[in-house]
């Protein structure tokens, strides 16, 4: 076990370049295996996530390397349609195996998901899809098995807006007999990169990126290489630093259009942004306003995935916030942490009302999923003090080493082995 020990109260200066985007690579690296053959996906970030993922690749007889952003992969030799239950406990993004399993192999056998423990994080969106493209699902206490010798085309309307759903039913729909709609499809720009690789393998998808998604399905796919895009979130997170430190940060391979909810809610708290092609650029030298209201909803609204962060930043703002997040229902667990440090933040069900404080002040504290660990770091570059962040393998499931993102920028920050792990590294 490794922790983040901060000195904070420092600026952030300087130019970062942001990786490549989780979200994208990981339904995009499962959808290889609908192509048996050799594929190059360039820009894939270092992250556990993606590890876990090269692992269940791994374990269903794929080869596959990542060496200094770019995964290759053999699918030829995949053999199996199990995907193991100590990886599927990992990473909810397993469950991204299912469409692409059930069409290679026409056969899927899942367990469930793992994942950050944000909510209940259902699958029944997923199933339902699946089922209505024609794969008979069974389902017991740890196993689900899926089978359809032949998926068929059909016209999908999801209940919600659900980004994994919308993705496992466009890959199981992509080599489908006939065509599928997915209507109240979600709208993410990670949905888009998936459609784009499926039309480099081979596909026939058009409509990702707006709520209806129309699938012509094909016999077969072809790899083929592909390039990931910019991480979205990792990009918010980095402005909100740069905002939160009062700093002047320029970022580089970013797509501006992807953050337009963060830019306007961060310009609304008085932070300056300017954006031209891959660049943007963040600066704050003053204190930051309240903003009103932020509520989190499906892309393009404001991201669940920064909710967090956001909030560190709104603590420090002059007067009253208010945070609605309305995705997870379990998202607020960062609050209690931030409240060690000084921020003033009271929650009623899925609001946090927000009292800015002066400043904050460095703590111990742990976090307790991906982005409310990020947040928590974030929290420690602004405040005054030394932070010492624990349970940060829940961080490096989304940040290609955080701490050096970071130092890069000028900020006081080291990756120290926890006492009981120096001890025993020891002998
Ligand atoms: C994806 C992102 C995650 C982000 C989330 C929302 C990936 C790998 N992860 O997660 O970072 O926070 O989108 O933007 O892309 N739901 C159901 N039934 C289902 C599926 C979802 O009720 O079958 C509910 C969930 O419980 C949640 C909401 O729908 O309340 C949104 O979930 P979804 O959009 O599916 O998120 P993920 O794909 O898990």
């Amino acid at each position: 076990m490794e922790k983040l020990v901060i000195e904070g109260g420092r600026p952030l200066s300087g130019t970062i370049r942001i990786h490549g985007a989780k979200n994208a690579a990981l339904p995009i690296l499962a959808a290889s295996m609908m192509a048996a053959g050799s594929h190059i996906i360039e820009n894939v970030p270092n992250l556990l996530d993606i590890s876990v993922m090269l692992d269940i690749l791994r374990s269903l007889g794929c080869r596959a390397v990542l060496d200094d952003g770019k995964v290759r992969l053999n699918t030829a030799t995949a053999h199996s349609y199990h995907v193991p239950e100590h990886l599927m406990s990992q990473m909810r993004s397993s469950i991204f195996f299912m469409g692409p399993l059930l069409a290679r192999f026409g056969k899927v056998q899942v367990h469930q998901p793992g994942g950050c423990a944000i909510g209940e994080r259902k699958i029944d969106l997923h199933l339902r899809g699946l089922t209505a493209l024609g794969a008979r699902i069974e389902e017991s206490a740890d196993t689900i098995t899926c089978e359809a010798d032949q998926l068929r085309g059909a016209d999908i309307v999801l209940d919600f807006p659900s980004v994994g759903a919308t993705e496992n039913i466009m890959m199981a729909a992509a080599m489908a007999k006939g065509t599928t709609t997915i209507s109240n499809a979600a709208r993410e720009p990670e949905i888009q990169d998936l459609q784009n690789y499926l039309n480099a393998m081979g596909a026939r998808i058009i409509g990702a990126g707006t709520d209806t998604i129309s699938i012509d399905g094909v016999d077969r796919l072809v790899p083929c290489s592909y390039e990931i895009i910019p991480d979205r979130i990792v990009a918010g997170t980095m402005m909100i630093a740069a905002a939160a430190t009062r700093g002047d940060v320029t970022l580089v391979n970013v797509n501006p259009s992807h953050l337009n909810s963060l830019t306007h809610a961060l310009r609304r708290a008085g932070v300056q942004i300017a954006a031209e092609n891959d660049i943007i650029h963040v600066s704050c030298h003053s204190r930051l306003k309240s903003v009103e209201r932020i509520v989190t909803s499906p892309y393009p609204s404001f991201p669940t995935d920064l909710q967090a962060q956001v909030m560190v930043l709104l603590s420090l703002a002059d007067s009253i916030s208010i945070v609605k997040e309305t995705i997870f229902e379990g998202r607020f667990k960062h609050v209690g942490e931030l409240t060690r440090m000084g921020a003033d933040i009271r929650v009623d069900l899925n609001s946090a009302f927000i009292r800015g404080v002066p400043r904050l002040y460095g703590a111990a504290v742990e976090a307790s999923d991906l982005r409310a660990g990020a947040a928590l770091v974030i929290a420690g570059l602004a405040a005054c003090g030394t932070t010492v962040v624990e349970q940060i393998h829940h961080i490096d499931r989304g940040y290609d080493r955080i701490e050096d993102m970071f130092r890069s920028l000028g900020a006081r920050i080291e990756r120290i082995a926890c006492a009981a792990d120096a001890s025993s590294s020891g002998t």
